[in-house]
């Protein structure tokens, strides 16, 4: 088959795993947590000695984020107060792990909404913001589990790996590499989210999402043309994670809670609204298209106010629900899973010849813009 080298995207994939955790649930869990933390502490915290634990509540979570509810792989013992961490059984080297059974969930769907036949896809990244293990990649067990030849490895830029992860399948495709990839995104954040940590305990949900790109000649006649791709990093201490492999050379601290996901949340606000807003006016004036004809933007999914704010500079009004839809109050915020879900579950109604923008941000900082438009 003559190839095109223009990108674009076939599908989409989505695995939701069933268990939600509603705010209600969650701050009933925490406040129970900080209720015997402070009883088993009174003496000290009563000298002064140590700081009693605040109660968390619904109303705060839902203003300053707009998180409702998120989906996790394990409900039960996140919700435990004497655990407030997921708990299954290890799964031996035989079994599929974890990541890539939910990866290969979202992997099928793409597949099968594309018509493509596994013998036709060349290559599976996994871009994710935390990988179950170094090695042997997330990817390649994805890979052998669908059947697919060809390579496949791992990326990680935090919330903003699957737009990362787009725009290296789509140069794949540019340089003739390749001419059918696989963007795998399994995010089980309730694994590095803090359910102690009153700040952010409400923050992250759990999802897998997949985006199949492909070479134009090869893609399905509904699909989405890439117009451009941009990325853009930053760097931050304001969002940060200090887990890894070397954690075990200070045995005092390998366990300490900055080993999971910590954030000064609000300089995270301020500083990456303007950075974002900015970057997607620039890339829309380098491939001509008008910002504020945009029809639709799928934007990452942490905080509705962020979304509101980026929306405004970029359309120039306060964006309407479709115009900007949300997920992050069913999903919470998904990592970089979070515009891939916008899209995947708001992009079925445009018209051919629609443009529309999908963007990530996060930590880094990273941010990355997929323009699209659809074909047909
Ligand atoms: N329940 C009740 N009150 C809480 C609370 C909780 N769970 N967590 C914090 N508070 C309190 C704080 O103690 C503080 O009280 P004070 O004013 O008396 O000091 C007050 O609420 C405001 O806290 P603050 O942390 O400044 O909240 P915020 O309005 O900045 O919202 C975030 C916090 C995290 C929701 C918000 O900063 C945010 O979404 N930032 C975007 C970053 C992000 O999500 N990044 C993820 C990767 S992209």
């Amino acid at each position: 088959m003559q190839t095109t080298g223009r990108p674009v995207i076939s599908a989409t994939g989505l695995f939701t795993p069933e268990d939600s955790i509603t705010n209600e649930e969650l701050v009933a869990s925490f406040n129970t947590y900080a209720e015997r933390y402070n009883a088993a502490h009174a003496a000290e915290i009563a000298a002064g000695e140590v700081a009693a634990l605040e109660p968390s509540s619904v109303e705060f979570i839902e203003k300053a984020s707009g998180i409702k509810a998120r989906h996790v792989m394990a409900k039960a013992p996140v919700l435990d107060p004497a655990i407030m961490s997921p708990r299954w059984p290890r799964r031996a080297n035989d079994e599929p792990s974890m990541m890539a059974e939910i990866g290969v969930a979202a992997a099928r769907d793409a597949l099968e909404r594309a018509g493509r036949d596994v013998a036709d896809v060349d290559a599976v990244l996994c871009a994710a913001s935390n990988m179950e293990r170094p090695y042997p990649a997330m990817a390649i067990e994805i890979q052998q589990a669908l059947g697919i030849e060809g390579f496949g490895f791992d990326m990680n830029v935090a919330c903003s790996s699957a737009t990362f992860g787009i725009q290296t399948a789509a140069d794949y495709i540019r340089a003739g590499n390749a001419r059918s990839v696989l963007v795998v995104s399994p995010e089980i954040t309730s694994g590095h989210l803090n359910w102690r940590d009153r700040d952010s305990h409400f923050i992250f949900g759990d999802v897998a999402t997949a985006v199949l790109v492909e070479d134009a000649a090869l893609a399905p006649r509904a699909h989405w043309d890439i117009l451009g791709t941009r990325l853009k990093t930053v760097f931050s201490n304001n969002i940060r994670n200090n887990f890894g492999f070397l954690n075990r050379a200070d045995p005092e601290t390998a366990d300490t809670a900055d080993k999971l996901f910590v954030q000064e949340g609000r300089k995270v606000f301020k500083e990456v609204v303007p950075m974002v807003a900015q970057m997607i006016v620039d890339e829309a004036g380098r491939l001509g298209i008008d910002p504020q004809a945009l029809r639709r933007l799928w934007l990452h999914q942490a905080n509705a106010g962020m979304n509101r704010l980026i929306a405004q500079r970029v359309l120039g009004h306060e964006a309407s629900e479709d115009e900007s839809p949300t997920v992050l109050d069913t999903y919470g915020n998904t990592s970089s899973a979070g515009s891939i879900i916008a899209f995947h579950l708001h992009s079925q109604d445009l018209a051919p010849g629609d443009t529309g923008l999908i963007c990530s941000f996060g930590a880094g900082y990273s941010a990355g813009t997929v323009f699209v438009r659809k074909a047909g």
